[in-house]
């Protein structure tokens, strides 16, 4: 079964409460999310593999280690997840870049997938799917599925703040994906909303409504 890690480090809690605060403006909202996702993009490639190298220091031979070179993709989930994606790619500059273009249907809240583009061997990497809300979990679930149905085998799912139902529809049906949150927040309102929440991520980065 897949784990779930709520990342409590005081700097992503910090930053998440001025996320969340309707006081705070869109520049602010995007320099913010760019920074969660930055450090939450530390926690989550915790577990990299490593290798030894040996290299000559100005002062003497070394043992050291570097990134086995696991290949990493990064999915961001458009249009939201977009706010997210340099944060993590200061960290990991060589990651490539998938997109899945999906939208909430705002009455039957079902996602409607409008655009895919990945990168050509998926199956060969580590992927991070990346969206900044879990909600009722449907755009999450079917980009897993669109990436698994392509050969993916081995993806995380990375998201700002998550709903007690997303959490367990992704669990159910993608139990291989460990899922990393910065909040797992109380419930869903009744137009889908996570409450507390941030509102609308896609409007508060881009200033729409
Ligand atoms: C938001 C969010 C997620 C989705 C979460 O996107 O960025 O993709 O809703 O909801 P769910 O878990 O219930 O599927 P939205 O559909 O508003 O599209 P946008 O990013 O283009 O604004
Ligand atoms: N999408 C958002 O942007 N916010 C929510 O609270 C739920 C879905």
């Amino acid at each position: 079964m897949g784990n779930v890690f709520v990342l409590d480090h005081p700097l992503i809690q910090h930053k998440l409460t001025y996320i969340r605060s309707k006081e705070t403006g869109t520049k602010e909202f995007r320099e913010l999310v760019d920074e969660v996702a930055g450090l939450m993009a530390f926690e989550i490639t915790r577990d990299l593999p490593v290798e030894e190298k040996t290299i000559e220091t100005p002062v003497t031979t070394a043992v050291t280690k570097t990134l086995s070179g696991k290949k990493i993709g990064l999915v961001p989930i458009l249009r939201a997840g977009l706010g997210m994606v340099d944060g993590v790619l200061r960290l990991i500059p060589t990651a490539k870049v998938g997109h899945v273009g999906l939208y909430r249907d705002p009455e039957t809240l079902k996602p409607v997938e409008y655009y895919i583009k990945l990168p050509s061997d998926i199956q060969e990497r580590e992927l991070i799917v990346i969206d900044p809300m879990l909600a009722t979990g449907g755009s999450a679930s079917d980009a897993i599925a669109s990436l698994k149905k392509r050969g993916a085998t081995n993806i995380k799912l990375m998201c700002l703040i998550a709903a007690p139902e997303g959490v367990e529809l992704v669990k159910k049906d993608h139990p291989d994906v460990d899922i990393y949150l910065a909040a797992l927040d109380e419930k869903l309102n009744e137009k889908g909303y996570i409450v507390p929440g941030l509102g609308d991520a896609g409007d508060r980065l881009y200033g729409t409504k």
